[in-house]
Formats: structure tokens, C-alpha cells, sequence
């Protein structure tokens, strides 16, 4: 038999060309690609589907601890299988750091809550809490090398907030050991101030989270991690940015010819702050950060999407549930929107929003789409080209994507740990009806077919964004 599958009749599409081929897999990997391949122990009839590079969702929130008597509603099991339904091949959560906690115990800790629970590929970004001499001189130049090439730091979140000067600390050893610095750009003091003066003024509902941290405390914090950024001469990628003014901070800068990159997430594209607005307690369901703003930052983030200045299109997964004393719902969280956990689901829903309201309401190509939620990811954070792309040797990591298809998204279709989805009744256009990883179908036609140990752990190279001009990923 030449090989373990076909995959017949498709449309592949990469972040460059679209094409009718066929994919002939052996051993986990693309063996070829071409017309009449010959035999396979599993020819799988895609007629009519496009076969895209499986999702990468390189940021994403597992099993991390929340604050006393907050749990995160997924687990790693139900994290992958959610984002497997999804369309996502591969996720790329965080290995959380708390002040005081070894780097190197942290990961180990993280890897035991994923290990044989993994629908799909898995591996960690670090998050640097505690910025001390031992982990930036020892712990995180060690990690770098052994596959960890990437790590966030907060420039807001109580026991997470990092000084510039400890953001300057973390940023060298980046710049030391060619690691990628992801950086949540809010002010801290100025949500404090705002927080203070809210609740003193009796302004505690749901809604004054977005009240609490207006675009001016993004925009501040992302100008700031732009100059700390150039300071030390290192690249930088802003994530989740929400608005006009801090996508033009990083366009400006990416004019300047700094290596300065951008992420944006679906709630920035579909939410604003009116949601938050909700009857009773509802509004806790889109209480994120940065809070979703309003139309017109929408139509900045898309033009953000559309003009090159984010290459990424993430979910920022970090599901609750809603009704629940251990979620939204918390004892202190009814008292003030400064106890609602922060963070939404949508790991399994990022692909059919994009599809649908950039591939099939002609904002932006297919090809884009590709780009925006696999490849660029995959080059991002030192997968390419073994994962992100339809190429021969890669990994066979495909999603099989129904074009036509029509669906309204709704909590009855999710597959994660949360209550509620934030898009519940969107319409959407194009949805992945099969998911395989590594070759082996984890979700076929709808249905969940892999096992909760079929996804593996995935060392990383340096990220192509982190390379001198010219050394970029090359094979395997
Ligand atoms: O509200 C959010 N985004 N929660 C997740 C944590 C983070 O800052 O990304
Ligand atoms: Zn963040
Ligand atoms: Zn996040």
C-alpha cells in the first residue's frame, strides 16, 4: 500500500496558492501530493471541501489558576477537543509562572496536566511573573534552549505586572537567547486608579470592566512596550490588540522598520462594550481584557487584519463557566466587576468567525485566512514548515473545511467545559467538518474520533520573527 490515507477530490489551500490535488499520507506526514496516487488503506471521498493547514491557536489559556476559588472551565482534555472540533490541529497555551515558583517546576507542573490528555498537538509559551536574576540568568535562557522560545509578560493583572525595568531585564535575555517577548500592554496603575474611582462612585455592574480600562490604557501600555521594545533592539509581539489607536502604535512602528508584530482575537471583531451591558449578570460573559470597544475599533482591527499590521488571528481562549460560584458567577464577582474572572471561550469557534466574516463576506482571501490562523503562527513560534502549511514531509495536520455550509453558533454546539459561548446565535458561513492530526482523524464528519492521547507535545525552534534577515526556518 503507498500509503495510510488519501485524502480525494479537495481543494488545498496555503497561506500562497489554492489548488485541486490530492494528499497521499504515510507515517503521520504529507508524502505527496499530485493525481492519481494509487492506493491507500483509507481513501477518503473530500469532493467539494478545501483542505486547509489545521488551525494553530498559539494563544490559548489552560488549566491556569485563576485567583482563590476561580477555576478555568476546561481542562486539557476538554480544551484540545473542543479546539480539534474547531478545526485547530494544534494550541499553544501558557505555562503560568506565580512570584516566588521556579520556572522550570511550572513547566514540569504544566506538562503533567497535559500529558496523555491532548486531543491535539500541544506546546507551551512561558509566562514571566517573577523577573528575578536566578530565572532570567539561569531558569529562562535553559527553557529557551530546550524548546520554550516564547514567553508573555504582563504590563498589568495584580502579582503579574512586570516594571519597565523588569520588562527590560526579560526583553534582553530574549534578545540573548533569540526568544519571542508576547506582551499584554495595558496601563496597571491607571485600571487601578480607574477601578478605585469607579467603585467609589458606586459603579460596580459588569459593564464598568470596560469602564475601568479605556482604549487610552492599551494605546499608553502598547507605545510603552514598543519603545522598551526598541530600547533593548527586540522583537515584540502585542497581542490581543482591541482598537484604532494602539493597531496604529504598532503600524507606526513597523513603518519605522522596527520588528514590531500584532495579534487580534474574535471578540474584537464581533463584541463591544454595549455586551457587557447584559440583564443582571449576563455582562460577566464578555468580560475580558482588553474589554471589547465599538464599531469603529471592529473596523480597525479588521483593517488591522487586511493591511498586514497583525499577522496573527488568535482566540485569547480562557474560558469560565458563567453559572457557577467557581466562574463568572463568584461570591466577589457579584460585588464588583473587578472580581469577575477575566477571559472568554472561543477556541472552537476563531475559525468559522474568520471564515465567515473575512473569506465569505469577501474581506479578506482564503489564502489570508490560512496565513492569519496557521501559517503565520507556525512562523511565529518555530513550527514552520513542519507544522502551517500543505507541503510535502509536514506533518499531515489538516482541517477538511465545508465552504457552504451554514451553521448558527450555538452553546448546544461546543465541545469545551464552559456554559456559554460569547457568539451564541451568530450566523456563520463555512464550517471544518473533519480534523486530522499527524495523519489519524481526531474529528471525522462531526464526530469525535481521536483519543485523549493522541496529541503530542511539540519542542519549538526560534521563531522566524527572532532571526537576522536571510536565516529563516528551513526543513525540518
Ligand atoms: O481577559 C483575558 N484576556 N484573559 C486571558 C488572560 C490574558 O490576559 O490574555
Ligand atoms: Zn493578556
Ligand atoms: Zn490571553
Amino acid at each position: 500500500m503507498a500509503f495510510d490515507t488519501i485524502l480525494r477530490g479537495g481543494t488545498i489551500a496555503t497561506a500562497s496558492d489554492t489548488f485541486a490535488c490530492d494528499i497521499g499520507i504515510r507515517d503521520g506526514r504529507i508524502a505527496a501530493l499530485g493525481e492519481k496516487l494509487g492506493d491507500a488503506k483509507d481513501i477518503v471521498d473530500v469532493t467539494g471541501k478545501l483542505l486547509l493547514p489545521g488551525g494553530i491557536d498559539s494563544h490559548v489559556h489552560i488549566a491556569q489558576p485563576s485567583g482563590p476559588g476561580i477555576v478555568m472551565a476546561d481542562d486539557f482534555a476538554l480544551a484540545t477537543r473542543s479546539a480539534a472540533f474547531g478545526g485547530n490541529t494544534m494550541v499553544l497555551p501558557f505555562a503560568m509562572q506565580q512570584k516566588g515558583e521556579s520556572l522550570r517546576e511550572v513547566v514540569a507542573a504544566y506538562h503533567k496536566k497535559a500529558e496523555g490528555r491532548c486531543y491535539i498537538d500541544v506546546s507551551f509559551h512561558l509566562i514571566i511573573a517573577d523577573a528575578s536574576d536566578a530565572v532570567l540568568g539561569q531558569e529562562l535562557p535553559a527553557l529557551v534552549h530546550d524548546g520554550y522560545t516564547s514567553f508573555k509578560v504582563f504590563m498589568t493583572y495584580e502579582g503579574l505586572a512586570l516594571s519597565d525595568m523588569e520588562m527590560l531585564n526579560v526583553m534582553s535575555v530574549a534578545r540573548e537567547t533569540g526568544a519571542l517577548v508576547m506582551v499584554h500592554a495595558e496601563n496597571y496603575d491607571a485600571i487601578r486608579f480607574l477601578t478605585d474611582r469607579l467603585e467609589r462612585a458606586g459603579k460596580t455592574a459588569p459593564h464598568y470592566h470596560a469602564a475601568s480600562r479605556p482604549i487610552p490604557v492599551e494605546r499608553e501600555a502598547t507605545h510603552r512596550a514598543i519603545s522598551l521594545a526598541e530600547i533593548v533592539d527586540v522583537p515584540v509581539m502585542i497581542v490581543h490588540v482591541s482598537n484604532r489607536a494602539a493597531m496604529e502604535e504598532i503600524r507606526r512602528a513597523q513603518q519605522r522598520g522596527l520588528k514590531v508584530y500584532g495579534e487580534t482575537c474574535p471578540q474584537y471583531l464581533l463584541l463591544t462594550e454595549k455586551d457587557l451591558e447584559g440583564l443582571n449578570m449576563e455582562g460577566t460573559k464578555y468580560v475580558c481584557s482588553p474589554p471589547p470597544r465599538d464599531k469603529e475599533s471592529q473596523q480597525a482591527c479588521w483593517e488591522g487584519l487586511q493591511q498586514g499590521v497583525f499577522s496573527l488571528f488568535s482566540s485569547d481562549h480562557c474560558p469560565f463557566r458563567y453559572d457557577d460560584p467557581q466562574g463568572k458567577m463568584n461570591p466577589k464577582g457579584r460585588t464588583s466587576f473587578r472580581w469577575v474572572p477575566n477571559g472568554i471561550p472561543g477556541v472552537e469557534t476563531r475559525l468559522p468567525i474568520l471564515f465567515s466574516e473575512g473569506v465569505s463576506k469577501g474581506r479578506i482571501t482564503l489564502n489570508d485566512f490560512v496565513a492569519l490562523t496557521s501559517t503565520n503562527h507556525a512562523k511565529t513560534y518555530g513550527l514552520y514548515p513542519r507544522k502551517g502549511t500543505i507541503a510535502v514531509g509536514g506533518d499531515a495536520d489538516i482541517a477538511i473545511w465545508d465552504p457552504q455550509r451554514k451553521v448558527t453558533i450555538s452553546q448546544s454546539l461546543m465541545h469545551g467545559g464552559s456554559d456559554y459561548t460569547p457568539y451564541e446565535g451568530i450566523d456563520v458561513t463555512g464550517w471544518p467538518v473533519s480534523t486530522m492530526v499527524r495523519g489519524q482523524f481526531v474529528v471525522r464528519d462531526g464526530k469525535l474520533v481521536g483519543k485523549e492521547n493522541a496529541g503530542a507535545y511539540v519542542a519549538r525552534g526560534k521563531s522566524d520573527l527572532a532571526r537576522p534577515a536571510g536565516t529563516q526556518t528551513a526543513g525540518r
